[in-house]
C-alpha cells in the first residue's frame, strides 16, 4: 500500500491577528566604502572578512538567528560580487534591488518598496554587525530604533526622546540635542506609511546634506502620528575604518572557538585560522584573522586581517589589513594594502 507522507516545513514565522506575519529585513549594501580604500577598489565592504567571514555574512546570519526568514538587499557599487557571495552562502528568500544614483538611504529603501508587504520589516546598515536581543525589540507594538549613547553625536542621526517615545530625529546635526546615536537598526511597524513619508520626500525634493535621508522621512512618520521608541544596543560594531575593522575584529575572535594548530605553528588566542589557509612555522594571533586560501610562512602576524588568498611571508605584522591576492613578502611594518598588491621589503 502506497501512503503519502506530507512534510511541512514551519519557518520562524509570527502569526498576528490570524494572519502569519513574515518578517522582512531591508539591508541597503550599495555604498562606495571610500574610508576602507584600497580594499574597496575591489572588494566592497561588506565582504571584507572579519573574524573569518565577510560582514554581510555576521549580519546575515545574526539576521536568521532572531527569526528573519527574508530579505531585501539593496547593492550598487560592485554589487555583482554580493549577489553572488548571498546566493551561493544563504537559503532563504531574498531579492536584490539596484540602487543605480546614490541619492541616499531613504532612496535606497524607497526602491525597496515592491518588496515590501504590510508587515513589519527590519532596516539594517549593511557596515552595522550588531549583538542584541531583535526579538525583544521587534516584539514592540511600535516602530523602534536602535540607539546608543554617543559622546560627540555629531555624524550620526540623533534621536530626542520626550516620556520615552522619539520626538525629534535630526539627521548629522551641528549642534546635537541628545546623545543617542541612531545606529543603523530600525524596527518599521508600518512600513506602508514609512513608503508614502519617503515618497513626499522624493516628490517634494527634501533633501539633507543633497540626500534623502531615512532619518527625514522616520521624522515625517512621527509628525504623521507614528509612535516610535528607542532600543538600546549594546554591541555595535563599527567596521568603517581601519581602526574600527580591526577593532571589530578583536571583539568577534573573541567568541570563536580556537582552531587547532597546525605543526610549526603558535596560535595566540583570540584567532582565527581558516581551515583552507595554509600557515607555516608561524605565530598568528592573538587578533589575527587568516582567511580561506592565504599563505603564511615564516610570519609573526597579530592584530591583523590577512584576505582570502593572500601571501604573507618572512614578515611581522602587526595592526594591518592584507588584501585579498596580495602578497607582502620580509616586511616587518604595519601596513594597510589593497587587492593583488605585492610588497617586498629586504
Ligand atoms: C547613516 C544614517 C544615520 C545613522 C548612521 C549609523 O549615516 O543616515 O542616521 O546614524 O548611518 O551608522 P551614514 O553613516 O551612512 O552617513
Amino acid at each position: 500500500m502506497l501512503s503519502t507522507f506530507v512534510i511541512v516545513f514551519l519557518s520562524p514565522n509570527r502569526i498576528h491577528n490570524g494572519f502569519i506575519e513574515r518578517m522582512r529585513a531591508i539591508v541597503p549594501v550599495a555604498g562606495v566604502g571610500s574610508r576602507l580604500r584600497p580594499h574597496t577598489y575591489t572588494v566592497p565592504k561588506v565582504l571584507i572578512n572579519v573574524a573569518g567571514k565577510p560582514i554581510i555574512g555576521h549580519i546575515m546570519d545574526r539576521l536568521i538567528e532572531h527569526g528573519v526568514d527574508e530579505a531585501t538587499i539593496v547593492i550598487g557599487y560592485l554589487g555583482e560580487k554580493i549577489r553572488e557571495y548571498i546566493l551561493q552562502n544563504y537559503r532563504i528568500k531574498v531579492d536584490f534591488v539596484e540602487q543605480e544614483e546614490r541619492l541616499g538611504l531613504g532612496h535606497a529603501i524607497f526602491l525597496s518598496r515592491h518588496t515590501i508587504s504590510r508587515d513589519p520589516i527590519l532596516i539594517i546598515l549593511g557596515d552595522t554587525i550588531f549583538d542584541a536581543d531583535l526579538k525583544k525589540m521587534m516584539s514592540s507594538n511600535h516602530s523602534v530604533l536602535g540607539v546608543h549613547k554617543v559622546e560627540d553625536a555629531r555624524r550620526f542621526g540623533v534621536a530626542e526622546t520626550t516620556d520615552g517615545f522619539i520626538a525629534r530625529l535630526v539627521e548629522k546635526p551641528e549642534n546635537p540635542k541628545s546623545n543617542l546615536a541612531v545606529v543603523g537598526l530600525y524596527y518599521i511597524k508600518q512600513p506602508q506609511l514609512l513608503i508614502d513619508c519617503l515618497k513626499e520626500l522624493i516628490k517634494t525634493n527634501v533633501r539633507t546634506k543633497g540626500e534623502f535621508q531615512l532619518t527625514d522621512a522616520l521624522q515625517m512618520m512621527i509628525d504623521r502620528g507614528d509612535k516610535m521608541k528607542t532600543f538600546d544596543i549594546q554591541g555595535w560594531y563599527d567596521c568603517g575604518k581601519p581602526e574600527t575593522l580591526l577593532e571589530t575584529n578583536r571583539i568577534l575572535l573573541a567568541n570563536i572557538a580556537p582552531p587547532s594548530a597546525p605543526k610549526g605553528v603558535l596560535l595566540q588566542t583570540p584567532v582565527f585560522v581558516s581551515p583552507e589557509a595554509v600557515v607555516k612555522n608561524s605565530v598568528i594571533g592573538p587578533n589575527a584573522t587568516i582567511a580561506a586560501g592565504a599563505e603564511v610562512e615564516n610570519a609573526i602576524i597579530r592584530n591583523s586581517i590577512i584576505s582570502e588568498g593572500a601571501r604573507v611571508s618572512d614578515a611581522l605584522l602587526e595592526d594591518s589589513i592584507v588584501g585579498s591576492n596580495a602578497i607582502v613578502k620580509g616586511s616587518y611594518k604595519r601596513i594597510n594594502i589593497g587587492d593583488s598588491s605585492e610588497l617586498e621589503f629586504y
